[in-house]
């Protein structure tokens, strides 16, 4: 890959590269919003700099294979969450949308655009994901994105600090 993540365009959305500036809008938008922290590995954010210390992080791993991108609203390339991938062998894909932006297509549109992108540039042949089974919503933006439900299993939830249960999705080329 490039040594900088690649830019992706879709209908309404950029998907870039993570700016130092973007840490304001990770903070207003998503990153104090515990209905994220509780269905991703996230905490809760308790000011900008803690946001500012996650984008450094990505920026630092991205030589290891992780690509994270800004999920940016085109009419003003606001921030509006986050979707990325670890480019190893089998690439677990997630994604979180600040609530104020849920329910309009935004998970979906980053979705499909990711998947399709990973395939065409990137060569990728299978992306996962998983999501807790009672985050139905996230389910759904898989399925919408035409990923296909494979099983279910259990995994320790860091939020609730146990073990719940969670549905695996699959996208294949083949
Ligand atoms: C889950 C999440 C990514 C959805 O983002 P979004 O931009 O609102 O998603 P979309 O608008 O593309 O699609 C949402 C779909 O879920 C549906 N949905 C949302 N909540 C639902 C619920 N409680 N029950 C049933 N359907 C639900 C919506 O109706 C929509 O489906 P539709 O188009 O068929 O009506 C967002 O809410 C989020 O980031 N949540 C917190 C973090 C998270 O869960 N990340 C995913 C970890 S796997």
């Amino acid at each position: 890959m490039k040594n900088e993540i690649p830019v992706i365009n879709s209908d309404r959305l950029i998907l870039r590269k993570f700016e130092e500036n973007d840490s304001h809008y990770m903070f207003i938008n998503w990153a104090t919003d515990i209905e994220c922290a509780k269905y991703t590995n996230m905490t809760v954010a308790d000011n900008e700099n803690n946001c500012k210390f996650i984008i450094d992080l990505w920026k630092k791993y991205y030589d290891k294979g992780l690509v994270m991108w800004a999920i940016c609203l085109k009419a003003s390339n606001e921030p509006i969450g986050m979707i990325g991938f670890e480019l190893f062998e089998n690439p677990e894909i997630s994604f979180t949308i600040g609530k104020k932006y849920n329910n309009c297509g935004y998970a979906t549109e980053a979705l499909s655009s990711v998947l399709q992108f990973g395939i065409k540039n990137l060569g990728v042949k299978f992306f996962w994901g998983y999501h807790f089974t009672e985050n139905i919503g996230s389910g759904r933006v898989m399925q919408k994105a035409g990923m296909v439900h494979t099983r279910s299993d259990v995994k320790l939830n860091k939020f609730f600090n146990k073990d719940m249960p969670i549905e695996i999705y699959e996208y294949r080329t083949e």
